[in-house]
């Protein structure tokens, strides 16, 4: 029996492509999620996807006892670990919330897999670890100034991880640094299923053409930017999962920490966000021109040129397939009840 790799907030947005991208290299996952954020729904889709059993272990990483529990009755190579907290607003109203489910999470998930003899992970991390970079493309040697609590635990975690390498040599560690994940499987059968009022454009611009929505705040046209409004680099979250099978492959053959930016390595605006979608739905966005958002910064996109080195992975899916695919999800409901 081959080994199969636990994917941690596997029901979430970002995890749920993962598994289905390890299903379609013919790898097996165990999820576990504690649907703080996600939907038990979205198993059922993901085994119709895969065409195989899925193991689902409902519980926290935090808790020690789930966790032992998991690497005893399931083989597991490999963690994949994508759960926790990751609203950017939130995270200064509740940090006591991150810093424990961000921070301890990892830690209890490191303890338990040490027990485990598992040494191979791959973890969420995020671009939002940089804040305003100095300069653009932000390669992963600048310097990390991360304005929320989020990004902080983010920091932390990293440097959990880098400690925990520097004192065991068998540690095979990715940090995988994402740009904005945004998309969803072509299948339409799993996608990204905010649950409330989306805070991401390319969600909230589905909800707002589907009429779920009045208008959708266009957050600042006065950025030092080209039309005045924020830049980011968005990656298709097909992309940006089969960018961890890639990492995972490359974890075989070499220990250590390897720190890794995951973005298509372009920017585009959040005007030609819009326009992108308008062409893919056929419809206006309802927009409005709104003040600038607490913590946004001007502009951030990728030099992704390291995970090309060193893993052959590059983002393949453009901006207009994130619009249609985002787009034929939320034709199809755009949730998993
Ligand atoms: C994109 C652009 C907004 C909503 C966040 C996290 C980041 C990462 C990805 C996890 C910005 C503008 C947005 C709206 C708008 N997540 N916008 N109106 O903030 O770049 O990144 O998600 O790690 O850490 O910070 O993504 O989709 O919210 O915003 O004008 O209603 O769209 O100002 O320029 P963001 P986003």
């Amino acid at each position: 029996m081959t080994s199969a790799v636990l994917v941690t907030g596997g029901a979430g947005y970002i995890g749920s492509h993962i598994v289905a991208a390890l299903a379609r290299a013919g790898r097996a996952s165990v999820i576990l999620d504690n649907f703080q954020n996600s939907s038990p729904g979205v198993v059922a889709r993901l085994v119709r996807l895969a065409g195989t059993p899925i193991p689902l272990v409902e519980g926290d990483v935090r808790d020690a006892g789930v966790l032992r529990a998991t690497f005893a009755a399931h083989r597991i190579g490999a963690v994949v670990h994508c759960a926790g907290m990751k609203a950017v607003g939130e995270s200064s109203a509740r940090p006591l919330a991150y810093w424990d489910v961000n921070l301890n999470g990892t830690v209890r998930l490191a303890e338990a897999m040490g027990e485990a003899g598992v040494a191979t992970l791959v973890f969420s991390s995020s671009c939002t670890v940089y804040g305003q970079p100095d300069a653009l493309p932000v390669g992963e040697d600048a310097p990390l100034r991360p304005a929320s609590v989020y990004g902080r635990t983010k920091r932390a975690v990293e440097e959990f991880l880098r400690d925990l390498a520097g004192a065991d040599a068998r540690w095979r560690i990715a940090i995988l640094r994402y740009m904005n994940p945004a998309g969803a499987h072509p299948s339409a059968l799993i996608g990204e299923a905010p649950l409330g009022r989306p805070n991401n454009l390319v969600p909230l611009m589905c909800r707002a053409v589907a009429g779920e929505f009045d208008e959708v705040p266009i957050f600042g046209t006065d950025w030092p930017t080209p039309d005045g409004t924020g830049i980011r680099d968005y990656i298709h979250v097909d992309d940006l999962a089969e960018g961890h099978l890639a990492a995972l492959d490359h974890l075989g053959s070499h220990p250590g920490v390897l720190t890794l930016n995951l973005g298509a390595g372009r920017g585009y605006s959040v005007l030609e966000v819009v326009g992108a979608f308008e062409k893919a739905c056929g419809r206006p966005v309802p927009k409005v021109v709104a003040p600038r958002r607490d913590g946004d910064i001007a502009s951030v996109y990728a030099d992704a040129s390291r995970a090309l080195a060193l893993l052959g992975w590059r983002a393949t899916r453009g901006l207009d397939a994130i619009c249609e695919d985002a787009w034929r999800w939320q034709r199809a409901g755009g949730r998993y009840a």
